[in-house]
């Protein structure tokens, strides 16, 4: 197992292998729903796609917490109660939900998906479960406060937004309409603002530099699939509202 000193080298150097990737993405568009290729080799059904990608994440950093040395403190216990929340949601309920009839995804975005979903969920496992020394008063200090207010809400905005996206489409359905209503009035994209929110959120409660390495991911992820589908939405709608931004509210 990795001593502290050089899994923070091995975090360091996952922020940086996350900034080449943002830069990537950025020029690539990441080949899944509306910007599915199908010249990316073997292609795989999207509900079962979405659900082995996301099943290392809920799996990965419960069980390394619990198996790491550290005591089990009621505040790290709530972290991961959080991951679990999100991840249940993510891996067993939303690829239910979709509307995603005879759609299919690339193995290569799959097993892409899986290997950042292993070493993130690694990460924020080893911290938790190894590193995390919270004492008693954690619990009403400004950063675990301001961090829950966020993830609560982020987890609201993401929940909201893909339960207004679901129900765009009646069942059999597969094309896409101008979503309404919630955060849409402000982005293209509130599902993936949601999301980053939720992220910002748990680092700055957990105030560690592992977990803000998912956050900074999730961007890296999030910030060009919400701009290549606002691009996407106004090159395909004429009436598409002009004041919307991409991802962030007046900003982006
Ligand atoms: N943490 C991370 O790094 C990460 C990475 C990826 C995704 N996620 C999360 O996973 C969830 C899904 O992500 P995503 O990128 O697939 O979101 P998305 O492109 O917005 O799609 C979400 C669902 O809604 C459907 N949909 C989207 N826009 C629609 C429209 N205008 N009309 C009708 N149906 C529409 C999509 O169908 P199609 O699939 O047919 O387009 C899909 O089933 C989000 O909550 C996101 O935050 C997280």
């Amino acid at each position: 197992m990795l001593n502290e000193e050089q899994f923070y080298y091995f975090v360091y150097s996952w922020i940086v292998i996350g900034f080449i990737t943002f830069l990537v993405n950025l020029k690539i568009k990441a080949p899944y729903g509306r910007h599915t290729k199908t010249t990316w080799g073997p292609m795989i059904d999207n509900r079962l796609g979405w659900i082995i990608m996301e099943l290392p994440a809920l799996l990965t950093c419960p069980i390394i917490y619990f198996l790491g040395q550290g005591e089990k403190a009621p505040v790290t216990l709530f972290f991961i109660s959080l991951w679990l929340l999100h991840y249940i949601n993510r891996t067993l309920i939303f690829p239910f939900r979709i509307k995603t009839n005879g759609k299919k995804m690339p193995l290569a975005i799959t097993f892409s998906a899986i290997f950042f979903n292993l070493i993130n969920g690694f990460i924020c496992g080893h911290f938790l479960g190894n590193i995390a020394q919270y004492g008693n008063d954690w619990w009403e200090s400004w950063p675990f406060i301001a961090g829950t207010i966020l993830f609560a809400f982020g987890f609201f905005v993401n929940n909201q937004s893909d339960h207004i996206l679901i129900h765009l489409r009646k069942p059999g359905e597969t094309g896409y309409r101008i979503p309404k209503g919630g955060f849409f009035r402000y982005v293209s994209c509130p599902n993936l603002f949601g999301e980053i929110i939720e992220w910002i959120g748990f680092a700055l409660m957990t105030f560690a530099l592992p977990t803000l390495t998912f956050a900074l991911w999730t961007m890296y992820n999030l910030i060009p699939r919400a701009l290549a589908h606002h691009e996407w939405y106004q090159s395909r709608f004429d009436d598409y509202p002009e004041d919307r931004k991409a991802v962030f509210p007046r900003l982006l």
